[in-house]
């Protein structure tokens, strides 16, 4: 039988009272760079992946620099590993607020619809959609009731823009985009900020294996290159801060350019 339980493994030794921002997919890519934006502005850190050493890695990167973090693991395509992790993250930081969430765990649905089985449509929307669902649904009743706390989701270019053979993927993100402003109306008259951010082309660890197919894409992007983890950050740790205060229930667009012009 399939384990459920998030595992809290590690956690650093110094205590001091913070408020936490959890970044679920921090053990890489735009998360693992958002979740160390986030501890440089003085939030102790929920950082969450499947795999123990790259959650590892990021949690020595932010105590190294002086920060201090959790780390979890989870399969979060699985509902109820989902829930375990909220209650195990909420156990771990007892009193202290969670003030920022990042739904940035995502991915998969690269098939065409015929060949795309009720389980690997189930599992796509699982992990982009459901977790962030159940995690907002876990999280923001309490920063409703502070009056006070953020939410930023990550989505994709692909919300907006088709491609042949991710339509699960690209129907997900654009669920994710519409519950920024289904949550922005529940919760923003309680003091709670929900914005997104959809990436472009990001060189990550998931697309490292398919970098060659791109070559097309990048002669359409007017900055002319893909971007970097640490460029999506930035718009997430703005979104996450009291700089952007008065931005609620929308999608700030990280593509280089991409959705707004037309290639000719
Ligand atoms: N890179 C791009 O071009 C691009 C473009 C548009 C949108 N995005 C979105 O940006 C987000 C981050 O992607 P990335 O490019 O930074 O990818 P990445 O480097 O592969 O990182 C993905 C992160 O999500 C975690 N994750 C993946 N599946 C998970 C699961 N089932 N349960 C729990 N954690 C899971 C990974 O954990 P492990 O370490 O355990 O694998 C990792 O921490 C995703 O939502 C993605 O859809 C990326």
């Amino acid at each position: 039988m399939q384990d459920h339980r998030a595992r809290p493994f590690l956690e650093s030794p110094v205590m001091s009272t913070h408020t936490w921002a959890v970044v679920t997919g921090s053990s890489s890519g735009i998360g693992r760079a958002a979740a160390l934006k986030l501890a440089e502005d003085g939030h102790a850190i929920v950082v969450c992946g499947r795999d123990q050493d790259r959650v590892t890695q990021t949690v020595r990167q932010i105590e190294d620099s002086g920060g201090r973090a959790a780390g979890f693991t989870a399969d979060l395509s699985s509902p109820a590993a989902v829930l375990g992790l909220a209650g195990q993250v909420r156990a771990a930081v007892g009193e202290e607020p969670i003030e920022v969430l990042v739904n940035n765990a995502g991915g998969g649905g690269f098939s065409p619809t015929e060949d795309t089985t009720a389980e690997m449509f189930d599992a796509v929307f699982n992990l982009n959609v459901k977790a962030p669902y159940l995690l907002t649904g876990a999280f923001a009743p309490a920063m409703a009731a502070r009056g006070h706390g953020v939410i930023v989701n990550v989505g994709s270019l692909s919300s907006t823009m088709a491609a042949s053979g991710t339509s699960a993927f690209q129907a997900a993100k654009a669920a994710l985009n519409m519950l920024t402003r289904s949550w922005t109306a529940e919760y923003g008259p309680r003091g709670v900020r929900i914005n997104s951010v959809d990436p472009g082309y990001i060189l990550t660890r998931v697309n490292a294996h398919m970098r060659d197919m791109f070559g097309g894409y990048l002669q359409s992007v007017p900055a002319g290159r893909g971007g970097a983890p640490e460029e999506v950050a930035e718009a997430i740790r703005f979104l996450a801060s009291p700089r952007a205060s008065y931005i609620h229930g929308t999608v700030l667009t990280v593509d280089g350019g991409k959705t707004s012009v037309v290639a000719m």
